[in-house]
């Protein structure tokens, strides 16, 4: 280590010359340390050649411009809400300071680095090399091991601390893959249930009595269909056009892909009109769309019957991000990075034209994403809010738990090395930036979902945003006092923002019906809606939704239904009770779709 370090510095101060930039010799110290989180093992080295994408993010140090920015074109009290920016005006305002730039790009040329391997985002924010697992350790003086997470048996390949020169550190946000041990496998998807195979002839809500909420019809108290959903959240006579430029996407992971003809089985049964249509599919980083019908995965398929059926014919485009499978010892080119969700991003970042609702039935315990970068993800959705994106992320199903669906199981202790006892907060929901949606069932009245329970409290991370500060502070001083004391962040940011139906929908999988739940099925559902409130928009000659948080917690309110019945528990708790107004379980109630519409489409 010590000889290449000296030896890189002075190829450094020769290149100084060249570029013209002041180079200081510079020791390097370490940047970022972690202890090891609990239920790895090491278990070895990787092969030197082992190749890893080294992703080095540099400060966005515009970042808190893009923000005001961001809120006062999401606040419908300001004069340019909807005045969404530009890409190239995004891309401006999170580059990073010229002498960023230059002192990565001198680190890296004397590094041996020709200007041709190194990538960078489109805002060069963001720089990518993908290189040997030996060089990596030697520019972060660092050495990877194999890590093996006990329980499941995958795998990565992972450092729990690296260094930079001295002189970086103001130049460098973060180094990854290093100190991330976040796994992408099926617990990261919000599905509860097992698929319930169901008979083809059930009987389903098909017709649309136009009207009232009271005329819901009664089977959509034990089988969720499209026309259930309609009728429940006031959206029975909405006819969406295809013409305005509303348009809705669904992210897939875990290698999943949504199958065609079980989307053709669902809108023969549920959505007549939308038969024969399909929706655009865009793989990313690899992502497979394998059509093998006994393939299909119940997440996709789940997300864009129901995101695609609702919103018909606004059109569609499904993204299967690759999966990152875990590294396995002998197989030297698996790119384990395992950061998908920052993939993705970078990937539609980098489009001019992006979806204007996007949905997503993923997350991490946020314990497990370092914070560093889980404010760099979060920071994306910003961008993505800043250019009239509205996000929408499942909030999760073990209410205040960590990410186990047995309650004797779960593990409410920091990854700290203080193992102290605390509720565990599911990322993204608890960006900011994001709307999260919890779960609920049944029909007069609608409750907080409970054969699972919703996602939901506050963030360890993130604090309380402005838009949410006075329904926070309503739900946590009505709590008895001390309750929970320690146990949850009150400073925090606190999610889900909203709800909706989250069990028991009708899907098709794999040629077959049957129900599934989860509040995997309450995103992609919630998402429909918004893509129909741009459609009504676009009809009205406004601008499209974007981050939807501070129009919601304001006007947006009286256009809510208020869930006032059940709770999250976790973690060997009752967890938190839905109340009247925003809690922790449902945020904000269920969408009545007609009240929406008449708030956003009032001139502003
Ligand atoms: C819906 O089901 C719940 C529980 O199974 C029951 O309490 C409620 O009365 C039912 N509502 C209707 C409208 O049937
Ligand atoms: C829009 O709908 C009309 C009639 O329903 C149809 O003829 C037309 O092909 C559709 N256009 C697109 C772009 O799907
Ligand atoms: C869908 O396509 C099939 C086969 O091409 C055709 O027989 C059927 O009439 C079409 N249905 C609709 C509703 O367009
Ligand atoms: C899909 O995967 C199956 C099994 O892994 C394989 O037999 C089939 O050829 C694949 N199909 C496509 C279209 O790639
Ligand atoms: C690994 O990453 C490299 C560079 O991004 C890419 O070219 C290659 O296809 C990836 N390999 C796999 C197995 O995904
Ligand atoms: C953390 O604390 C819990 C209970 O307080 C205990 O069961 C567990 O073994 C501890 N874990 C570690 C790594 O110390
Ligand atoms: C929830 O409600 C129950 C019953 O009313 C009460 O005992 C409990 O303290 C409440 N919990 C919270 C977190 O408010
Ligand atoms: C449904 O929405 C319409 C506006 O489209 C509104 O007038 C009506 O009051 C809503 N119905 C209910 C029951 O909220």
């Amino acid at each position: 280590m010590r000889v290449l370090n000296l030896k890189f510095t002075l190829l450094a101060s020769l290149l100084t010359l060249a570029v013209a930039v002041p180079q200081s010799i510079s020791p390097y110290l370490v940047k970022e340390e972690i202890l090891p989180p609990r239920g790895w093992v090491k278990s070895g080295r990787p092969p030197p050649d082992h190749a890893i994408t080294l992703r080095i993010g540099l400060p966005q140090p515009n970042f808190h411009v893009l923000e005001s920015h961001l809120y006062e074109i999401s606040d419908p009290d300001h004069e340019r809400y909807g005045d969404h920016l530009t890409k190239e005006e995004v891309e401006d305002l999170v580059r990073p300071h010229p002498d960023s730039l230059d002192a990565v790009n001198e680190w890296l040329y004397s590094a041996g680095f020709a200007a041709e391997e190194i990538n960078r985002s489109p805002a060069h924010d963001w720089v990518l090399l993908t290189i040997p697992v030996s060089k990596a350790e030697d520019i972060l003086d660092t050495t990877y091991h194999i890590w093996t997470h006990t329980a499941s048996g995958d795998s990565l390949v992972r450092s729990t601390r690296y260094s930079l020169p001295s002189h970086l550190h103001g130049h460098v946000e973060l180094v990854q893959p290093t100190t991330m041990f976040g796994r992408m496998n099926a617990h990261n998807s919000a599905i509860f249930s097992p698929f319930e195979e169901e008979d083809v002839a059930a009987p389903l809500a098909q017709t649309v009595p136009a009207g009232t909420l009271d005329a819901v019809d009664p089977s959509c108290n034990t089988t969720i269909t499209v026309s259930c959903l309609k009728q429940l959240y006031n959206a029975t006579d909405y006819e969406a056009s295809n013409t305005t430029k509303s348009s809705i996407g669904i992210t897939g992971y875990l290698e999943q892909f949504a199958n065609i003809q079980d989307l053709q089985s669902f809108y023969a049964e549920q959505r007549p009109d939308a038969l024969n249509t399909s929706f655009k599919f865009v793989s990313v980083k690899g992502g497979l769309n394998n059509q093998t019908l006994s393939e299909a995965g119940a997440e996709a398929n789940l997300d864009v019957q129901f995101a695609f059926g609702i919103s018909y014919p606004v059109p569609g485009t499904f993204w299967s991000t690759a999966g990152r499978p875990p590294f396995i010892p002998d197989t030297r080119t698996v790119n384990n990075t395992n950061e998908p969700y920052q993939d993705w991003v970078d990937s539609i970042l980098g489009q001019k034209d992006i979806p204007l609702v996007i949905s997503t039935s993923y997350g991490d315990d946020e314990q497990t994403v370092p914070e560093n970068y889980a404010r760099r993800v979060c920071a994306s959705f910003a961008q993505l809010g800043a250019r009239g994106v509205s996000l929408l992320f499942s909030s999760g199903d073990y209410g205040v738990g960590d990410g186990n669906a047995n309650p004797a199981t779960q593990q409410c202790f920091t990854n700290d090395g203080k193992n102290q006892t605390k509720f565990i907060p599911v990322f993204p929901s608890t960006c900011p930036f994001v709307t999260s949606v919890g779960g609920t069932q049944n029909i007069n009245p609608e409750v907080a979902v409970s054969r699972f329970y919703s996602g939901g409290g506050f963030s360890n991370y993130f604090d309380t945003p402005d838009y949410q500060k006075a329904a926070v502070s309503k739900y946590i001083s009505a709590l008895p006092k001390g309750l929970y004391k320690g146990l949850y962040n009150q400073q925090g940011r606190g999610f889900p923002d909203v709800a909706a139906q989250g069990d028991r929908y009708r899907i098709w999988l794999a040629g077959k019906p049957g129900k599934i739940g989860g509040t995997s099925a309450s995103s992609p559902a919630f998402a429909g809606f918004v893509a129909l409130l741009n459609d009504a928009r676009f009809k009205a000659k406004q601008k499209p939704l974007g981050f939807l948080n501070p129009l919601l917690y304001s006007k947006g309110v009286a256009g809510f239904t208020d869930i006032l019945s059940g709770s999250n528990p976790g973690c060997g708790t009752p967890g938190f009770n839905v109340t009247k107004g925003w809690d922790p379980v449902t945020g904000l109630g269920t969408p009545n779709f007609g009240k929406l519409k008449e708030i956003v489409t009032k001139q502003y």
